[in-house]
């Protein structure tokens, strides 16, 4: 079977038995359609995949492109009317234009590269810079969502700048947490044990994002996958649900971030106990589990 960028079995299991289940949980609490702000690569699958299962129409999709010739594609595959918007989605969350699409109920910022990919020297890795300003206009329209993140995990993807912020979350859930399984495995084998140090770390950060835009913040699933079971491309799943936890106009700001500042603390606990599901682990026994019966068959018949 020839192979397919975005669109490996893994991938396809993310979709379906990873995306798709708290999607529908959170459709079953929500009033009204979904809305969904997504990068659909050029050939959308998980528009296709959604929509197919009629999860959002096709007018309450948005997508964000920084490829003139996907989002072309994109264009050509869907009609005119189709929602796709050139460019880098740190510039263009900050763009009025943008900001009045706002609020969406699932937001899928299914990144390509790394996590802590930085060009130069940044008070914040730009991704998480990103984040927190999606946050920032959910919370302008008061919006409870859903947030996916995705990026690429394996050791080699994020530079130098980038590992400063690792190294430094690492050791700050070590010391608050006690929890020093990502500082020992960052310090002892940071190669092998990458992707496992990032799933710990990374929801303390957004979590951290959404708490201080007044969102109760959970982390409600990890995954790890490897497209086409290839050790080179390690790609990381991150579910987020953000509750909006409106203060009461009485309070003060520093009553407001000290009640937040609690929730924090717990939601990022919570997340350090959050198991991490292995896909091609997972894929590999259930292609077992299907198998078993045939060689059962034939000692049988031998
Ligand atoms: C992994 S693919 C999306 C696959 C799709 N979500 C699916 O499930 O089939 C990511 C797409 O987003 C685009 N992209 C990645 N980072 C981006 C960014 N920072 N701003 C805008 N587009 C981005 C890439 O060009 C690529 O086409």
């Amino acid at each position: 079977m020839p192979r397919e960028l975005f669109n490996s079995p893994q991938k396809q299991w993310v979709r379906e038995h990873f995306w798709l289940p708290a999607i529908l949980e959170f459709k079953a609490r929500a009033a009204g359609q979904l809305k969904y702000l997504t990068f659909a690569g050029p050939k959308a699958f998980d528009v296709d995949f959604f929509t197919g299962k009629q999860i959002f129409n096709i007018e309450n999709v948005r997508v964000w492109e920084m490829d003139h010739t996907a989002a072309a594609a994109l264009k050509l595959k869907y009609g005119a009317n189709f929602q796709v918007v050139v460019g880098q989605a740190f510039d263009l969350v900050k763009s009025a234009g943008e900001r009045a699409s706002f609020p969406h109920s699932v937001i899928n910022l299914d990144f390509t590269n790394g996590a802590f990919h930085l060009k130069r020297p940044w008070y914040i890795p730009p991704k998480f810079e990103l984040i927190d300003r999606v946050v920032s206009a959910q919370m302008e329209c008061a919006e409870s969502f859903l947030l996916l993140i995705a990026f690429a995990a394996t050791h080699d993807v994020d530079n130098e700048y980038g590992k400063g912020f690792v190294q430094k979350l690492a050791f700050d859930i070590a010391t608050r947490f006690g929890h020093t399984e990502p500082l020992f495995n960052l310090t002892r084998d940071a190669a092998s044990w990458y992707p496992q140090i990032l799933v710990s770390v990374v929801p303390c950060a957004v979590i951290r994002l959404g708490g201080e835009h007044s969102y109760d913040s959970r982390c409600i699933g990890k995954a790890l996958y490897y497209p086409y079971g290839s050790k080179k491309t390690g790609m990381v799943c991150l579910m987020f649900s953000f509750t909006y936890d409106n203060p009461a106009l009485s309070e003060t700001s520093h009553q407001t971030s000290k009640r937040m500042d609690a929730l924090i603390v717990k939601r990022q606990e919570e997340s350090l106990g959050l198991p991490l599901t292995d896909v091609n682990k997972l894929l590999r026994s259930t292609a077992t589990i299907v198998r078993e019966p045939r060689r059962k068959r034939s000692r049988i018949r031998g």
